[in-house]
């Protein structure tokens, strides 16, 4: 029999409990919260989709790990294993330890870039676009045209434009070329995957012009899976042979392995290039720590180690995009505006759309975030003009080009239920939408203002007269 339900493909064995809330309550904490859900408190919250970044459920095996993890400071064998995983996975020969992601970034970034600089991505998230602009170079994004349409079906709306890589990189001069760096899936851009055939013209592209060529892996298993359901030829490999191959095109890669690796705190560089590798290397050893733990503790490595393996578990990957896209579908057909096709890691709805009455200068994003938020303890992440807004000379808002909110959804934490319950309650924000009133900005700081900023609902009209 073929069943339509999936089920979790674990049991639970290990409990956290999630501190329950009323609708009345939530009206005071978000008030505290000055409406901005970065500030709320956890144990405020009932769904957490702030974000999938190291939120993870570790497995048994993992917390096994843990409790054997090899804390020497030099030479552990907790590094060794994590090594060999990495190894395993990227092909590549040298292997940095970093405490996240962005780690991993400042160092690669910082000896890459620099004044005159220009990094090519199909979109660069924004640590790694902090870091390369904090080095004095420039980062440009250049996914393929489909990638800015929110309701257009493509099997690969991760991809890069590849004819205007070859253009940027001849304008620009090959020598003045950074890296290019593709982003799997392309988290700014919905979770959307790339294809093989795209990274092997990248890598093609790159080896004409002598240029570095770098993946941003951190959910490198989730893209392997939606390659060998929907790109031809990859049918009877396993997920893990689709990365490998994936890898063996690039130079390099940095990892945040709080995604797929399935940890709370870690993350990686390969290399290929002995002479970038020992800079970076230096440069590990200033600011993180020693080259073989980096910022992790042993029992962090020995969990990532097993976590890079387990994610390539078929049962798990087919569990994981079919649960987020179960949610994502059925928000489709009720009615709810939400980019599609459906990503790997989030589900994220179009709110300009959803409450087309309320103007970009009233944030719709951050009015739907707070909705989901009193209604039912959602919380969510506005990725519109609050995040990304600049102002004009004037004081005039300069939007963002869309107006998202994202459901990230943290691995094999939450149930079918609470989906349901997500589910349930937009059924509720549909019906209310027209009521739903804009939100004003009433105190913000220069950089990064979504973190802290605080905010305000706008007066309804009716409630003016
Ligand atoms: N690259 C991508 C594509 C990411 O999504 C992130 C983090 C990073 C790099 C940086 O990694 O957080 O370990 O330093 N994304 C998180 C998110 C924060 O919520 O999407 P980090």
């Amino acid at each position: 029999m073929k069943h339509k339900v999936i089920i979790e493909p674990f049991k639970i064995k290990m409990v956290e409990p999630i501190s329950m809330s009323s609708e009345k309550e939530r009206i005071k904490y978000l008030k505290q919260a000055n409406y901005n859900t970065f500030l709320l408190k956890s144990d405020e919250v009932i769904i957490d989709f702030l974000t999938d970044s190291g939120t993870s459920a570790m497995s048994a095996e993992q917390w096994g790990g843990v409790m054997i993890g090899d804390e020497s400071y030099a030479g552990s064998r907790s590094w060794l294993k994590m090594e060999a995983a990495v190894k395993n996975l990227t092909g590549h020969k040298y292997i940095l330890p970093t405490h996240q992601g962005r780690a991993a970034e400042r160092i690669i970034y910082g000896y890459l870039g620099g004044n005159g600089k220009t990094f090519i991505s199909n979109t660069h998230f924004d640590t790694t676009r902090a870091n390369i602009e904090f080095s004095g170079a420039e980062a440009l994004d250049i996914a393929i045209p489909e990638s800015n349409d929110p309701a257009l079906i493509h099997p690969f709306k991760g991809n890069i434009d590849v004819e205007r890589l070859d253009k940027l990189i001849k304008e620009k001069g090959a020598e003045n070329i950074g890296a290019v760096i593709l982003t799997v899936t392309n988290n700014s851009g919905g979770g959307q995957p790339v294809s093989m055939k795209n990274t092997r013209d990248v890598s093609a592209i790159c080896k004409k012009h002598n240029v570095l060529f770098l993946l941003d892996c951190c959910r490198v298993a989730e893209n392997a899976y939606f390659i060998k359901d929907r790109e031809e030829g990859f049918e009877n490999k396993t997920y893990e042979e689709i990365a490998q191959e994936m890898f063996s095109y690039t130079d390099g890669s940095a990892m945040s392995a709080k995604k797929d690796a399935l940890v709370n705190m870690g993350g990686f560089l390969s290399l290929r290039d002995k002479k970038i590798a020992d800079a970076c290397t230096n440069l590990l050893i200033i600011t993180e720590g020693f080259a073989t733990y980096g910022g992790l503790s042993g029992r962090d490595m020995e969990a990532l180690a097993i976590g890079l393996k387990e994610v390539f578990d078929p049962s798990y990957l087919e569990y994981r995009i079919k649960s987020t896209a179960y949610l994502g579908n059925k928000l489709h057909e009720m009615g709810v505006p939400v980019m599609m096709p459906i990503g790997g890691h989030a589900v994220y709805i179009d709110a300009k759309k959803l409450y087309s009455h309320i103007p970009v200068n009233q944030y719709p994003g951050q009015a739907l975030v707070c909705e989901l938020y009193l209604k039912a303890g959602i919380r969510t992440v506005e990725i519109g003009s609050v995040m990304f807004g600049k102002y004009d000379k004037n004081g005039e808002l300069i939007p963002a080009p869309m107006e998202l909110v994202r459901l990230a959804i943290p691995r094999r934490v939450y149930t079918q239920s609470h989906i349901e319950y997500v589910i349930e309650t937009f059924e509720e924000i549909l019906k209310t939408k027209d009521q739903t009133v804009g939100i004003k900005i009433v105190e913000e700081p220069e950089f990064l203002r979504h973190f802290t900023a605080k905010f305000d609902k706008v007066q309804s009209e009716s409630v003016i007269a």
